[in-house]
C-alpha cells in the first residue's frame, strides 16, 4: 500500500475528505516525524535501507518540520503526507520509509508518543491543585466552618479538613493517571498492519529510540488495541468528576459569604453592575460533563470492533485529544481559583454552629456517661425538634440551632425523667456546644482536630514530593 497507488486508485471521490484526517493529524505531525525517524535509523541499522537514503530520509524529515505540517501536501492522513513530502524531496527511494510497516502501527505509536506528553501536562495540574488545597490547610488548620451532609448543617469542622478531602481525592487522580501513563508507554511500532513482518526489524531499539519503556509485543494487539485511550479518558473523567466537585462546594461557598473568590477566577453580569459570578468554577463543573462525554463517545467506538484494524479508531482518537484538553485546562483553572481565594474566617466562625450542628457531640458526651447512645440520639433530637418550635424553624434550618441548653434540659427531664446534670457536668455539655471546642474534642485518626488534622498535612506533604 504505497502512498503513490493509494493516490492513483483514490484520488479525490465525494468521500475523500470524510476519510481524511490529515486536519486532526496536526495533533500528532511532531511525533509522526519522531516516529518517522526512529524507523528510519533501525531500518538502516538493521542493514534494510542503505545509510544514504536514511541519511536522505532524515534530512527531508527535518526540512518536513521546518515547513510545518500547513505545508504537507494533500493526504488521507499526517502518514501519507509526510510520506509524500519526503519523496517529493528526495525522489523513489523516499519511498523505502514505509518499508516494514503499517500506518497501522505508526498511527498507534504516533497516539502513544504524543499522549504521554498530553498526560503529563494534566499530571502536572493534579499536582498544582494538591500544592494549592495543602497550602489552603496549612493556613487553616483552627478556622471553624460548618460540615454538611445532604447540604444540611451537619457538624462543624475545620477548612482545613475540607481541602485535605479534596487533597486525598486528587492524590488518587494523580496515582491513576500514572498507571494510565504506563500503559500509554509501550511501542506497538513493527507490529506492521497487525500481522508483523518479514523483515528482522528491531522493535526494542524504535522503543528505546522513542523513550518507550518496552514495547507492546502481540503485533495485532498492538495495532488495533485502543484500552490505553480508554483508560486514559477514564482516569481524567473521574478526575473531573473531583474537580467538579472541588467546584460546586466554592460556588456554594461563595454564595454563603464564606469564601471570596479572585477577580482572576470570577465574571461578571453584562446588565447587573453589581455582579461577581463564579463563572469560571462553574464552567470547571461543566468539564465533567464533556470528560463523562468523551468516555461513553470512546467507548461506544470501540465496542464490538473486530480484530485487527477497522478505520472506526481514526473516530476514536479525538475522543482522547478533546478530553484531555478539557480536563487540563479545568484543572490549571481549578488550581488557580483554590490558590487565590480568601477564606472568611468571621462568616464561616458565625454560621459553624447553625442547625444544632454540635448536637453529635452532646449525643456522645451523654453516650460517654453512660447513656446508651440511641437513647442520648433520642434526647438530643427532642430538643432539637424543642428548640426549632420555640424559633418556628425546622431543628436543621434554625440560625442558632436551637442548641441551646435550656432545651437540652428540658428534653432531659422529659425523655430521660431525670434532670440533666445527673447524666453529665453542665460544664462539659456548653463545651460540647461550641463549635471550635467540638472540633477540638474530634482528634480521632483523620479527623478535624487540629492534631488530628496535623499528620493528614504531613502524608499530603509527603506524597506531592513522591510523585
Ligand atoms: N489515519 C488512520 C487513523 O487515525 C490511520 C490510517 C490507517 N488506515 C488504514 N486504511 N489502514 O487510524
Amino acid at each position: 500500500e504505497s502512498g503513490v497507488v493509494r493516490r492513483d486508485r483514490f484520488s479525490g471521490g465525494p468521500a475523500r475528505s470524510f476519510l481524511s484526517s490529515l486536519a486532526a493529524d496536526e495533533r500528532i505531525f511532531e511525533a509522526d516525524l519522531e516516529v518517522d525517524r526512529a524507523h528510519s535509523v533501525m531500518l538502516a541499522e538493521q542493514g534494510i535501507v542503505e545509510d544514504d537514503t536514511a541519511g536522505s530520509i532524515l534530512t527531508a524529515l527535518d526540512a518536513i518540520e521546518v515547513d510545518g505540517h500547513d505545508s504537507l501536501p494533500d493526504g488521507e492522513d499526517v502518514h501519507e503526507a509526510i510520506e509524500t513530502a519526503v519523496i517529493e524531496r528526495i525522489g523513489e527511494a523516499g519511498g523505502k520509509m514505509h518499508t516494514a510497516r503499517s500506518r497501522n502501527d505508526e498511527v498507534a505509536t504516533c497516539i502513544r508518543y504524543r499522549l504521554r506528553e498530553d498526560v503529563l501536562e494534566a499530571l502536572e495540574t493534579t499536582l498544582a491543585l494538591r500544592e494549592a488545597l495543602t497550602a489552603v490547610a496549612e493556613a487553616h488548620t483552627e478556622t471553624i466552618m460548618p460540615g454538611y451532609t445532604h447540604l444540611q448543617p451537619a457538624q462543624p469542622t475545620t477548612v482545613a479538613h475540607w481541602a485535605l478531602s479534596y487533597e486525598g481525592a486528587v492524590r488518587r487522580d494523580t496515582e491513576r493517571l500514572l498507571e494510565a501513563y504506563e500503559r500509554i508507554n509501550e511501542s506497538p511500532l513493527g507490529g506492521a498492519a497487525f500481522a508483523g513482518t518479514t523483515f528482522e526489524i528491531d522493535r526494542e531499539r524504535t522503543a528505546d529510540l522513542l523513550g518507550f519503556d518496552g514495547i507492546v509485543e502481540n503485533s495485532m494487539d498492538a495495532s488495533s488495541s485502543r484500552d490505553f485511550l480508554l483508560e486514559t479518558t477514564q482516569a481524567l473523567s473521574t478526575h473531573a468528576t473531583t474537580l467538579s466537585g472541588i467546584a460546586e462546594d466554592l460556588i456554594i461557598f461563595a454564595n454563603r459569604g464564606f469564601v471570596d473568590l479572585a477577580d482572576d477566577y470570577s465574571s461578571t453580569s453584562s446588565i447587573m453592575p453589581q455582579k461577581k459570578n463564579p463563572d469560571t468554577l462553574e464552567l470547571v463543573r461543566a468539564v465533567a460533563g464533556d470528560a463523562a462525554g468523551g468516555v461513553q463517545g470512546l467507548t461506544t467506538t470501540l465496542k464490538g470492533l473486530p480484530r485487527a484494524y477497522n478505520r472506526d479508531l481514526q473516530r476514536a482518537t479525538t475522543h482522547a485529544w478533546e478530553t484531555v484538553d478539557a480536563v487540563t485546562e479545568a484543572g490549571e483553572v481549578a488550581a488557580g481559583a483554590v490558590a487565590t481565594a480568601d477564606w472568611n474566617e468571621d462568616a464561616l466562625a458565625a454560621e459553624a454552629g447553625d442547625g444544632f450542628s454540635t448536637a453529635t457531640g452532646v449525643a456522645d458526651l451523654l453516650a460517654a456517661n453512660g447513656l446508651p447512645f440511641r437513647t442520648a440520639h433520642e434526647m438530643v433530637a427532642s430538643a432539637a425538634q424543642r428548640a426549632a418550635k420555640t424559633s418556628g424553624e425546622t431543628a436543621s434550618s434554625a440560625a442558632d440551632g436551637g442548641g441551646d441548653y435550656d432545651a437540652l434540659e428540658a428534653a432531659a427531664e422529659d425523655v430521660l425523667d431525670e434532670p440533666l446534670e445527673s447524666y453529665v457536668d453542665p460544664g462539659a455539655v456548653e463545651d460540647a456546644l461550641d463549635p471550635a471546642k467540638s472540633v477540638a474534642s474530634r482528634d480521632s485518626q483523620g479527623g478535624p482536630a487540629p492534631e488530628a488534622v496535623t499528620p493528614q498535612i504531613e502524608s499530603a506533604r509527603d506524597a506531592l514530593e513522591s510523585h
